[in-house]
């Protein structure tokens, strides 16, 4: 047999697993969905679906991977061979092609933002000009469809770099820059005319916008911010050295990808509470930081335009890094199926996912623009991609992973796991064992039937 690939140590593994949690949720989504669910409040509620739900789901799915040294495809299957579960493996497939394909056209977005970046176009334009500039793109007929494209051409080219040379090479130097210049925008954000308002609206709590549907999307954006429920995190502790210490590493990704959401929230509000309440998420949805954040650029450089042209074209930069490191990790779960079910060689798999992937991508671009009136349930192609996948699928894939680790696999499999065959502290294995076994699977299952109105 070929012997695996691993990460090269424990700091590139956090890394490569941070860099598939940070992406795009983050510094897109998130603030998206704290604008349309009542700010502070969603926040609280979001962190607590991190440090109960998430959690336990993350070091379920490092179990699962580490010990199966399997992708999510055949995780499954070599820990219960000859049983249903290969299912959760399959949903897993199905998930990540879903997500793949709407998400590249976002990631197509930070390619065009780039090019406008870069020829300068955002100069001498007003706050009411980003959404026209932003609409117009994406209703121009081809224009986010070729970036879609693009974008999967430049995912397939970084993935067939595998996984030390190309995942963990990248992540090292590139989640760091991204982190630095994140705070370098915070610092502009906050300085803004009225960014107060928008800090307030961030940290202020006014529960009475949380109600069943609320808590629910809080779980599916804490699930997608994670990368969790779809096997994304099995494949890739199925690359961790056995000196790799599961808790820890779970806790630095939590911690970093929440901490960049709230410092995207730290940019994005005040700069939209800046440019006057024209600019809301429930009027302009996806579109939020395509809007909002060319005005921080432009607004606090006035004085520097030089300043505000460097960071405003490496700031798109990075966010594509971000948006391709995530991508890597889907793109990733279903290649690994096709070669390891259907004995498909690497090469002509990830091509293949490309395609059909890239097809189904070009669809949901053109929702925004020639297709914007075909609907299923009353949702665009690109709509319905993005809450099914996080909504319904995420919590799905992630309560059957719980019950897995949590009910089906021995419990010396988790121990053995979280202590590296006993030689770390024993402590907290049992709090785990009880947030895998009963917090994790009842909290989402209650989450779900209320969402659905059973309860
Ligand atoms: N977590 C990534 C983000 O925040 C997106 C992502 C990558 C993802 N892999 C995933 C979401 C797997 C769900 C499942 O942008």
């Amino acid at each position: 047999m070929k012997a695996r690939e691993n990460f090269g140590s424990k700091f590139g593994a956090i890394l490569a697993a941070a860099g598939s949690a940070v992406g795009l949720g983050n510094v897109w989504r998130f603030p998206i969905e704290t604008g349309q669910n009542g700010g502070g409040a969603y926040i609280i509620i979001y962190i607590l679906c991190i440090i109960l739900l998430g959690y336990p789901v993350m070091m379920s799915e490092f179990i699962i991977g580490r010990k199966s040294r399997s992708s999510t495809a055949g995780a499954f299957k070599v820990l219960a061979p000859g049983t249903q579960w290969k299912w959760v493996g399959r949903l897993g497939v199905l998930t990540a092609f879903i997500i793949l394909s709407y998400y590249a056209v976002v990631a197509g977005w930070t390619m065009e933002y780039i090019f406008l970046t870069l020829t300068d176009q955002f100069s001498g334009k007003s706050v009411a000009d980003y959404g026209p500039m932003f609409n117009d793109f994406v209703e121009s007929p081809w224009k986010s469809a070729m970036w879609t494209v693009v974008v999967f051409i430049v995912t397939m080219y970084v993935i067939s770099r595998g996984v030390k040379d190309g995942i963990e090479k990248y992540a090292k130097i590139l989640m760091p820059m991204l982190f630095i210049l994140t705070l370098v925008l915070v610092g502009c954000a906050v300085n803004l005319p009225g960014a107060s308002e928008g800090l307030e609206f961030l940290f202020n709590p006014d529960f009475s916008k949380i109600n069943a549907s609320v808590v629910m999307n809080a779980l599916g954006q804490a699930f997608y911010s994670l990368s969790l429920g779809m096997g994304a995190l099995i494949t890739y502790a199925s690359y961790f050295g056995t000196e790799t210490r599961l808790r820890k590493t779970a806790v630095n990704v939590c911690a970093i990808d929440t901490f960049v959401a709230l410092l995207a929230g730290c940019i994005v509000f005040p700069a939209m509470f800046n440019a006057g309440y024209s600019i809301k998420p429930d009027d302009i949805g996806p579109s939020l930081i395509f809007v909002t954040l060319p005005n921080v650029f432009q607004q606090s450089f006035s004085g520097m335009p030089i300043l505000g042209y460097i960071f405003s074209v490496m700031f798109y930069l990075l966010l594509l890094v971000a948006a391709v490191t995530s991508m890597i990790s889907l793109h990733e779960v279903v290649t690994a199926y096709l070669c390891e079910e259907w004995g498909m060689p690497r090469k002509k798999a990830s091509v293949l996912v490309t395609t059909f992937a890239a097809l189904l991508g070009v669809v949901c671009a053109l929702s925004f623009g020639v297709l914007s009136d075909v609907r299923i349930l009353d949702k665009t192609f690109f709509d319905l991609f993005d809450s099914v996948s996080s909504n319904y699928l995420l919590p799905v894939g992630g309560l059957l992973t719980t019950i897995f680790i949590g009910w089906y696999v021995d419990k010396k499999v988790i121990v053995d796991e979280v202590t590296n065959e006993n030689k770390l502290r024993h402590a907290s294995v049992r709090i785990i064992r009880v947030l895998i076994r009963y917090v994790a699977p009842i909290a989402i299952t209650l989450i779900f039937l209320s969402q659905l109105g059973v309860i």
